[in-house]
């Protein structure tokens, strides 16, 4: 999984190599274009170069300066917060909580830790291709239902409020989502398995039946993401430098940030991408 890149200009290459770009991207899963100097409105523009740009619901997250820029830091500007420290350290796609998740996901990180540097993956192409039997058709013609709620990070605006409150607005603004469990990448028409531990809870068969109990469990302990050493051979850490921009496949992939475990600076930026496909086939029929 994933492909170096050394020489790429992000914001003069042409339309046909951005276009090359995309499907290495979903044939490698991960891209990495190295020695990159973008500025914050140069990531931006590259992120509209490569499709349509969804900035993220939640205003805590923005760049002061770029809304579409998504910040994960734990560094204080002049005694400000900028963005949200600590993101992402449970198993997710990027946005499955949403009815349209987007195809690309761009990490562009700013301050880099010298230790526990790094995002862990799984192919969950690769991990559906190796279910057993049982589990394939337990699964066929299901749906999964995916809600941020667990994982929900209480704003500063919301301390002294009931936790009762916060919960119902969180039901009431970002109500649960269901996607079909198993769907075709619209690029390389591999069949993957689209749940993640953080945000799908329930799995419904096609005639709205619960399905089994135990069988979401099950799929997490199949494909890895109920192991805690991060020893699974589906598990891959991609390590990163100064420089590099990350580019991912947000269908075919879940992550999990790896935190340091003392303090240490880290900032990183991101861009979040509609491609030029359907999330998944059907996916705007509803
Ligand atoms: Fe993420």
């Amino acid at each position: 999984m994933g492909i170096d890149v050394d020489q790429f200009d992000a914001l003069n290459d042409p339309a046909d190599d951005l276009a090359a770009l995309k499907q290495l991207v979903y044939r490698h899963r991960i891209v990495v274009l190295r020695n990159q100097r973008l500025s914050p409105a140069e990531f931006v523009e590259f992120g509209h170069r490569l499709g349509e740009v969804e900035t993220y619901y939640q205003p805590m997250y923005h760049h002061p300066e770029h809304k579409e820029i998504f910040v994960s830091s734990n560094v204080k500007k002049d005694g400000e917060q900028v963005g949200v420290p600590q993101t992402g350290k449970f198993w997710h796609h990027d946005y499955s909580f949403m009815p349209r998740p987007f195809g690309l996901t761009l990490i562009y990180p700013q301050v880099v830790p010298a230790k526990n540097r790094g995002t862990f993956f799984i192919d969950m192409a690769k991990a559906y291709a190796e279910l057993p039997r049982k589990l394939k058709d337990e699964i066929a013609g299901t749906r999964s239902f995916n809600s941020v709620r667990r994982f929900f990070k209480i704003r500063p605006t919301d301390v002294y409020r009931p936790i009762s409150e916060v919960m119902a607005e969180i039901e009431r603004e970002t109500p649960a989502i269901a996607h079909p469990t198993v769907f075709t990448h619209p690029v390389t028409g591999e069949p993957l398995l689209y749940i993640s531990e953080a945000l799908t809870y329930r799995i419904e068969n096609a005639d709205g039946t619960p399905a089994r109990d135990g069988l979401v469990e099950d799929l997490f302990e199949a494909v890895g993401q109920a192991d805690r050493t991060f020893e699974h051979e589906n598990i891959h850490l991609q390590t990163f430098d100064k420089g590099d921009l990350l580019i991912w496949d947000n269908r075919s992939l879940v992550h999990r940030a790896l935190h340091t475990t003392t303090y240490e600076p880290t900032v990183s930026h991101r861009v979040t991408v509609h491609d030029e496909y359907e999330f998944y086939p059907g996916i705007n029929a509803s």
